[in-house]
């Protein structure tokens, strides 16, 4: 066991940060308050690398590891939530499952330039009514000579707005339950496909998500990604690897609220000394440090059992459902060391305190995880 980082993941997480110092924090307010979508941060990344982390080169990516991949994504997210949470879709949603289960022609159009930053990624499951219950998918994909013909809907699609395709989970077999589910490779410009607008959000509101809509969107039948009926398998094996994107987030999100109080417990004065110098101070920053660590340390593992091939359902799971309660609990303790500061939008706690939030709800809400790690843990 070794802790240590290789030189080439110090050297991304240095590029990483200083990125983020540079480009992201100064930013980060001004996006969030204008619900603006991160342009040319996004474009930066790309030019980073950073839009394809753990895809090979040879398909456009920086061909590293996905260990490489959590820490660049705690270090954007340290800046930025929203740039890591569009960072996270592109890598773990997308460009993920294509690299995985796309043969060699569908790599090539749908991998290549969205690994490469030029074109942007989105990951279609969740519907009206198939949130936590993934399985329960209404939108169908019936065949019809070389095509199928696409109808139905999904909502909370996190990039829609902004996506060049999407790997969308359609039924094409109602009566094979989850085995009748199929993902499939669209581009959004493929007739048929609208969207409506941007979802008006508490947090994370840089990062725009939308509802779609397929009306007889004609779709041929290569762009079929995996098997027909191995969709869930595809969506859920893809959840594995975008659960670690989202602790990483998570962490990334609860170290700028934990450094902002570090810091102001420096400069605010109470009883004639600075905060940080009553005890009550220092506990807070005591256990947020601690759990700071000991999600970063699920985080790795889980993204270790992925470069090794390993199964990391549980590991990841874990790793989500930690990172994203520890922020919450971190961001509000960095709020309360604020004190009345701290509910000001003068200050960046408050919007950490509505960040960190959604990192409990999407690719699988705590209770969803509980759920796998129960089920796992019981079957072995
Ligand atoms: N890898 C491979 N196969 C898997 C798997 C995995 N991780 N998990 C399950 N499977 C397989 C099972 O082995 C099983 O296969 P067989 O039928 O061959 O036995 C099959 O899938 C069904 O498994 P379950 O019985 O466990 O399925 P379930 O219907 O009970 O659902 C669930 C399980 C964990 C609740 C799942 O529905 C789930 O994860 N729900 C949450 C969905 C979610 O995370 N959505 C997030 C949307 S994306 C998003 O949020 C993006 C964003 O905005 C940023």
């Amino acid at each position: 066991m070794n802790f240590e980082p290789s030189d080439i993941q110090r050297e991304i997480q240095r590029v990483c940060r200083e990125f983020a110092a540079r480009e992201l924090t100064p930013n980060a307010r001004k996006w969030d308050e204008h619900h603006q979508w991160p342009t040319e941060a996004v474009k930066k990344l790309a030019e980073l690398s950073l839009m394809g982390v753990a895809v090979p080169e040879e398909y456009g990516g920086a061909g590293l590891d996905n260990v490489c991949y959590a820490m660049a994504m705690e270090e954007i997210s340290r800046g930025c939530a929203s740039t890591g949470v569009i960072m996270s879709v592109n890598n773990s949603l997308y460009c993920d499952p294509v690299k995985r289960y796309g043969t060699e022609e569908q790599k090539k159009e749908f991998l290549t330039p969205f690994a490469r930053g030029e074109k942007l990624g989105c990951f279609g499951l969740t519907e009206p009514e198939a949130g936590s219950d993934a399985a329960a998918q209404k939108t169908t994909a019936v065949r019809k000579g070389d095509e199928y013909i696409i109808n139905g809907s999904k909502n909370w699609i996190t990039n829609g707005p902004k996506a060049d395709a999407i790997v969308l989970f359609t039924m094409t077999n109602k009566e094979a339950g989850n085995r009748g589910i199929s993902a499939f490779l669209v581009p959004t410009n493929t007739p048929g496909f609208v969207r409506a607008e941007p979802d008006k959000k508490m947090g994370i509101s840089a990062a725009h998500s939308c509802s779609m809509f397929f009306e007889d969107m004609r779709v041929p039948a290569r762009n079929m990604l995996g098997k027909e009926g191995d969709g869930f398998k595809v969506a859920m094996s893809t959840l594995d690897g975008g659960r670690i994107g989202i602790a990483a987030q998570a962490l990334g999100i609860a170290r700028a609220a934990f450094e902002e109080a570090v810091r102001y417990s420096g400069e605010r004065k109470s009883f004639g000394k600075a905060i940080r110098e009553h005890q009550a101070i220092q506990f807070m920053i005591a256990d947020m440090a601690t759990e700071i660590d000991a999600a970063r340390l699920l985080v790795l593992r889980a993204a270790l059992l992925k470069d090794q091939g390993v199964r990391h359902s549980t590991e990841s799971a874990m790793a989500k459902l930690y990172a994203s309660e520890m922020a919450s609990r971190v961001a509000n303790k960095a709020l309360q060391v604020h004190g009345g500061m701290g509910y000001s939008k003068e200050m960046d706690v408050e919007r950490h305190v509505r960040d960190a939030r959604i990192t409990e709800i999407y690719e699988g809400t705590s209770e969803i995880q509980r759920i796998v790690i129960s089920a796992n843990l019981l079957k072995d």
